[in-house]
């Protein structure tokens, strides 16, 4: 088991925003967190990644308890690209995705070709190799949100969270994102509004509606009619796609 949620409960004051959610992520596989806006799969992805404390429930990686764990310890396996991720320094592009090392050397360690390695494999990845010099505020928004993804990747986590990473980005590097992180050999667990992507690319996907799992399986098991009908508000046929064998939705006007 890579990642599990126990029962997670999430209050602010009278409101429950993450009302009693429990899922298993297996290692290496790709999950995707779907739901309509407000439904709480931000505020999820924030305790599964420690950024916020559940008033009761747990968190656990590989077993041990994420709050047992210093937050250190958790960055050098969990990465977290946020969903209006931003960075207020005018750095390079270069920098930004070192930062993503960060969690792995001690004070006083020298940068080391390990630490080289992971930068340039994750500028790559992103497709940001011939761009590393260029400075943020010159950056796209679509480039930003790569740059952001190349960081978490120089983290070489176990567990990668993305929270809507495909927002801003043109259909060419939506469907790069989407392939890029179905073919690490990590856990990633990914908050996505395009229902047709998920199904193309998730191994399992997870539904939100107000705070609650509604439903959990794979794409072709959760993504029916009635689940669009019901969770999303809208008309829709599926079926299953010749080309990929995946559900695919077709949206009635
Ligand atoms: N810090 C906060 N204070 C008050 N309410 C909050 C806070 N964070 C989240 N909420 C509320 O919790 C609910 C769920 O928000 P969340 O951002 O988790 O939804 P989401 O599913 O990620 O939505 P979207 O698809 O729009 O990104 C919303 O009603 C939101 O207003
Ligand atoms: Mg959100």
């Amino acid at each position: 088991m890579s990642i599990t949620a126990e029962n997670l409960v999430w209050r602010i004051g009278s409101k429950t925003i993450v009302d009693g959610v429990s899922f298993s992520a297996e290692p290496g596989r790709m999950v995707g967190l779907l739901g309509p806006n407000g439904s709480g799969k931000t505020s999820l992805l924030r305790l599964l990644t420690g950024l916020k404390r559940p008033q009761s429930g747990r968190v656990l990686l590989d077993g041990n308890e994420l709050s047992s764990l210093g937050a250190r310890a958790v960055a050098r396996r969990v990465a977290f690209v946020e969903q209006h991720a931003t960075t207020s320094a005018n750095l390079r592009i270069s920098d930004i995705v070192r930062l993503g090392r960060f969690p792995h050397r001690s004070w006083l360690s020298r940068w080391t070709r390990a630490d080289d390695r992971a930068v340039d494999e994750a500028l790559l990845r992103a497709g940001l190799q011939d761009r590393r010099g260029d400075r943020w505020q010159s950056l796209s928004g679509g480039e930003k949100q790569r740059t952001h993804i190349a960081r978490a990747l120089a983290q070489t986590p176990t567990e990668l969270v993305l929270d809507e990473p495909t927002n801003h980005l043109d259909i060419q590097h939506q469907i790069g994102v989407l392939k890029l992180v179905a073919s690490l050999p990590i856990t990633s667990v990914v908050a996505l509004h395009d229902l047709n992507h998920a199904a193309m690319f998730c191994d399992a996907v997870i539904v939100m509606q107000q705070g609650k799992i509604v439903a959990s399986g794979a794409p072709d098991a959760v993504i029916t009619e009635a689940l669009l009908r019901d969770v999303f508000s809208v008309e829709a046929r599926v079926e299953t796609s010749p080309h990929h064998l995946r559900p695919h939705i077709h949206y009635l006007r």
